[in-house]
C-alpha cells in the first residue's frame, strides 16, 4: 500500500515542528514533509530525533514562491496539507507588516492554487484566536466559530485574510479544507522572542522581563501537544469546510504568568519591569472549544502542569534557545526594547 503524503508547511518553527515530531512519531505509515524557508524562526536542529527517519522529509522552499510551489505539488502530489508556515509575531507585524503580508496572505494563495491544481484530500489551515479580535474582562464571554472576524494588528489581518481565502476556495471550487483558530501555545521549542519563553529565558540569566502596559491583559493558553492533538483530530475527522476553535479555559494575566514563571524558579519578583505598552494591544482572548470537544478533543494538560513542563524543559534544553538569544535575536530585542 503506498503512504500518505502529508506536506506539513513551517515545520521548523515552533508548532508546526511539534506537530512534525507529533506525526513521525504517530505514523509510521505517512511520510511526513517539512516544507520550510528556515527564517529567523525556523531551525532544523530540533529535529535531530527524527531526520533519520525514512517518513521524515524536508524541503527547503517558501511558500510565496510560486514556481517552487506548483511544480512540487504536481511531482509530489501530496494528500493532506496542514498549514503552519506564517510570520507569526505581533511585535514584529507592528514594526513590518509587508512580510506578514507576502508570507501569510499570499504564500497561502500560492499553497491553495497547488492544492487546487493537484486535488488533494484536505487542506488544514492553522490559524489563531486572534482574527476574531479582543474581548473585554467580562469572564463570561468566549469566543466561538461564529464570532465576526475583527483583527486588529496586522499579523491577525493578514492571519484573517489568509482564512477567508481557504474559506473562498472552498465555496467556490470545492477544496477540501478545515480552519483551526487556536489560543496561546506555550510548550517546547517556542521562540524566545514570545512572552512565555522569553521569561524563563531571561529569568534565568537574572535579567529583567518586560510586561507591556499593567500586564492586566489576559491570555487563553494551551500546550503546543495538545494543540497538535487536536489539529491530528481536525485532520481525519472534522467535518469538510468546517472552522474548530482549540482552547483549553487556561485564561492567565502577563502579570500573573510571568509571577508564577519567577516563583517557580525560585527568583525576585523585581525582574518585572513594567514598559511601553503595545500599540493596539488586544485585552483578552478566550476560547470555547464545544465544538471540537464534541468531535473528541480534550486537553492532556492544566496550565499548572504544562507550564512546570515547559520550565523544566528549558531548564534542561539551555543549548538550544541559548544559541538563538546570542545571535541575530540579540539585535532585535535590543531595537524593540529599552530596558536599562
Ligand atoms: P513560528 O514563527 O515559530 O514558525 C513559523 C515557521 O514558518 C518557521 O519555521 C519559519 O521558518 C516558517 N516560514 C516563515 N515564512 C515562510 C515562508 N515564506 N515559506 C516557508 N516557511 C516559512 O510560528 P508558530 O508560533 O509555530 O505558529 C505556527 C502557526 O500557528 C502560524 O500560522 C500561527 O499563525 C499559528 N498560531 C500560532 C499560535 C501561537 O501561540 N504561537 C497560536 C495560534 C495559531
Ligand atoms: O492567540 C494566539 C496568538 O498568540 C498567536 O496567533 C501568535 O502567533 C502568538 O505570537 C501569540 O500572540 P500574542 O501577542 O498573544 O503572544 P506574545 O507572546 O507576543 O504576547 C503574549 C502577551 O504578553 C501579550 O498580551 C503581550 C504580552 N507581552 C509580550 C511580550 C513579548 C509582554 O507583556 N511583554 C513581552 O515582552
Amino acid at each position: 500500500m503506498t503512504k500518505k503524503k502529508i506536506l506539513v508547511t513551517g515545520g521548523a518553527g515552533f508548532i508546526g515542528g511539534n506537530f512534525v515530531q507529533y506525526m513521525v512519531d504517530k505514523y509510521p505509515s505517512y511520510n511526513i514533509y517539512n516544507l520550510d524557508l528556515l527564517t529567523y524562526a525556523g531551525d532544523l536542529a530540533k529535529h535531530h530525533e527524527i531526520e533519520k527517519k525514512e517518513n521524515y522529509h524536508f524541503l527547503k522552499a517558501d511558500i510565496a514562491d510560486r514556481e517552487a510551489i506548483i511544480p512540487l505539488f504536481e511531482k509530489e502530489k501530496f494528500d493532506y496539507v496542514v498549514h503552519f508556515a506564517a510570520e507569526s509575531h505581533v511585535d514584529r507585524s507592528i514594526t513590518d507588516p509587508g512580510v506578514f503580508v507576502r508570507t501569510n496572505i499570499l504564500g497561502t494563495q500560492v499553497l491553495l492554487d497547488a492544492a487546487k491544481e493537484v486535488g488533494i484530500s484536505k487542506f488544514i489551515h492553522v490559524s489563531t484566536d486572534e482574527v476574531y479580535g479582543e474581548l473585554d474582562f467580562d469572564p463570561t464571554t468566549f469566543f466561538s466559530e461564529e464570532t465576526p472576524l475583527q483583527p486588529n494588528s496586522p499579523y491577525s489581518a493578514s492571519k484573517a485574510s489568509s482564512d477567508l481565502l481557504v474559506r473562498a476556495y472552498h465555496e467556490t471550487y470545492g477544496l477540501p479544507i478545515n480552519i483551526t483558530r487556536c489560543s496561546n501555545n506555550y510548550g517546547p521549542y517556542h521562540f524566545p522572542e514570545k512572552l512565555i519563553p522569553l521569561t524563563i529565558s531571561r529569568v534565568l540569566n537574572d535579567e529583567k522581563v518586560p510586561v507591556y502596559g499593567d500586564g492586566g491583559n489576559i491570555r487563553d493558553w494551551l500546550h503546543v501537544m495538545d494543540h497538535c492533538a487536536a489539529i491530528d483530530l481536525v485532520m481525519h475527522e472534522g467535518v469538510n469546510g468546517d472552522v474548530y476553535n482549540v482552547g483549553g479555559h487556561n485564561e492567565r494575566t502577563n502579570l500573573e504568568v510571568v509571577k508564577t514563571i519567577i516563583n517557580a524558579l525560585d527568583k525576585s519578583e523585581d525582574l518585572i519591569e513594567f514598559v511601553k505598552d503595545r500599540l493596539g494591544h488586544d485585552k483578552r482572548y478566550a476560547i470555547d472549544p464545544t465544538k471540537l470537544e464534541r468531535l473528541g478533543w480534550n486537553p492532556n494538560y492544566t496550565f499548572e502542569t504544562g507550564i512546570s513542563q515547559t520550565i523544566q524543559w528549558y531548564l534542561d534544553n539551555k543549548e538550544w534557545w541559548e544559541q538563538i538569544i546570542s545571535g541575530e535575536y540579540k539585535k532585535y530585542f535590543e531595537r524593540n526594547y529599552s530596558l536599562k
